[in-house]
């Protein structure tokens, strides 16, 4: 494999799979095109910009003749598919702009692999295109016990393995899609294109699921970046309902190793599901982030619990999110590398040690997404 298209490179997930591959193949061409939406920052890749093995293409993946084109022009053997619009609020918002990103560009992308390397004299061999998906493609999980034992209590995950879990279910790779945000129906149609493919025109697809990802460079509309910037400057921290939703948690680079290790070794026309078995009530983590804020700011911990401010639920909320990565980890031999403490403390840290970053972002246009989005709420 030489020459890699990364899309999305620029926005959070995607900057540290940049990263990852640029600093660890240096015989690999990285090809990071993204379209710099909102989202997409060219300042979380400062530290490898120059390096000689990385190339920045601003493109929309839903301009087709250009994808093409970029194709034919770098050789490419592989796409890594991330470029995607990620924010569930939004969504609900702008259903729209989700469709023609997740879906139409996905296809775009897919048509344009297809095309290009089957009318190469090795057709797909060596190839892969392998797209990045969610776990909210699943829909939402209970939170019950059938005697009733109050969550979190300890489960089975497929493996056989117990862990500690707000639920008796978990997302399996067979699970029936079921997704309720315009969000998550747009990753789960993506998803249905990608397999498609391969079952049509065997284009060698591999897709992973992954459950939330929390550290540096992510944009502060999720839940942990924004709570940590308005914990900072002492601005209220909007909880959801009543702040007893589930995810699960996974630090961004497990997340990129993960891809990196699939990418290489992940099998055609497979699914893994990759998360660490790390859930959480939404409340605990807000107070977890609180604590930690304060202290490394040198506040007194806790100090700020005051800005916690329940508001009106978001529509359609999923209840629980919670991945069973056991077949990645049986296969592929994949787990986590961090315990979620030292991750949370890794990622107060960063923010707090890169205020300018935040800055940056959340001046201008920035407040008036976020006055829009929480003034009646
Ligand atoms: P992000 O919103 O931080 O970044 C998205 C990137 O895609 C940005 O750089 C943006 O400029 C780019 N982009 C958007 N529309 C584009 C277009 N039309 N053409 C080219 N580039 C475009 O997203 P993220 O959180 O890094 O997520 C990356 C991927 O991982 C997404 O596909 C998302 O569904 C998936 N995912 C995210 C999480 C999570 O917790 N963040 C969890 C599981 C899966
Ligand atoms: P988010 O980071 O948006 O990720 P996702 O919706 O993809 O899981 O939200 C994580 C959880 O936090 C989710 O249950 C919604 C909740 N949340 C809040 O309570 N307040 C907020 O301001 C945000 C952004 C999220």
């Amino acid at each position: 494999m030489q020459n890699i298209i990364i899309t999305g490179g620029a926005g959070f997930i995607g900057s540290h799979v940049v990263r990852l591959f640029v600093n660890k193949y240096p015989q690999y061409k990285i090809i990071n095109l993204d379209k710099l939406t909102y989202a997409g920052n060219l300042a979380n890749l400062k530290d490898i910009e120059n390096k000689p093995n990385y190339k920045f293409v601003r493109m929309d993946i839903c301009y087709f003749d250009g994808v093409y084109k970029l194709m034919q022009d770098e050789k490419v053997d592989g796409i890594i598919h991330l470029a995607a619009e990620s924010h569930v609020d939004r969504s609900i918002k702008d259903p729209f702009t989700f469709a023609q990103t997740n879906v139409m560009g996905t296809l775009s992308l897919l048509q344009a692999a297809k095309l290009y390397w089957e009318n190469l004299p090795e057709k797909f061999d060596g190839k892969r295109f392998y797209h990045i998906s969610t776990d909210e493609v699943y829909g939402a999980l209970e939170m019950t016990h059938p005697e009733g034992i109050k969550p979190p209590f300890t489960t089975k995950a497929s493996s056989g393995e117990h862990h500690l879990a707000y639920g008796e279910k978990f997302f399996t790779e067979d699970l029936k899609y079921q997704p309720h945000s315009p969000y998550s129906a747009a990753k789960a149609s993506s998803d249905h294109f990608v397999r498609a493919f391969h079952d049509t025109y065997g284009l060698p697809t591999v897709v992973t699921n992954c459950s939330n990802n929390y550290g540096p460079y992510q944009f502060p509309e999720k839940l942990i970046p924004l709570f940590i910037n308005n914990i900072r400057h002492r601005k209220p921290l909007p909880v959801y309902g009543k702040g007893e939703n589930v995810r699960d948690w996974l630090y961004v680079e497990d997340h990129a190793r993960a891809i990196d290790l699939i990418f290489h070794k992940g099998t055609i026309a497979e699914t893994y599901n990759i998360g660490g078995f790390n859930e959480w009530k939404n409340i605990d983590i807000i107070k977890v982030v609180i604590n930690t804020v304060d202290r490394l700011l040198g506040r007194k911990e806790g100090e700020d619990m005051n800005l916690i401010t329940y508001v009106t639920d978001r529509a359609g909320h999923d209840m629980r999110y919670a991945i069973d990565s056991s077949k990645l980890q049986r296969e592929l031999g994949w787990e986590p590398s961090l315990q979620f403490e030292e991750g949370i403390e890794k990622t107060v840290k960063w923010y707090l040690e890169n205020q300018a970053w935040m800055d940056n972002i959340t001046s201008g246009e920035y407040e008036k997404y976020y006055e829009e989005m929480y003034k009646n709420r």
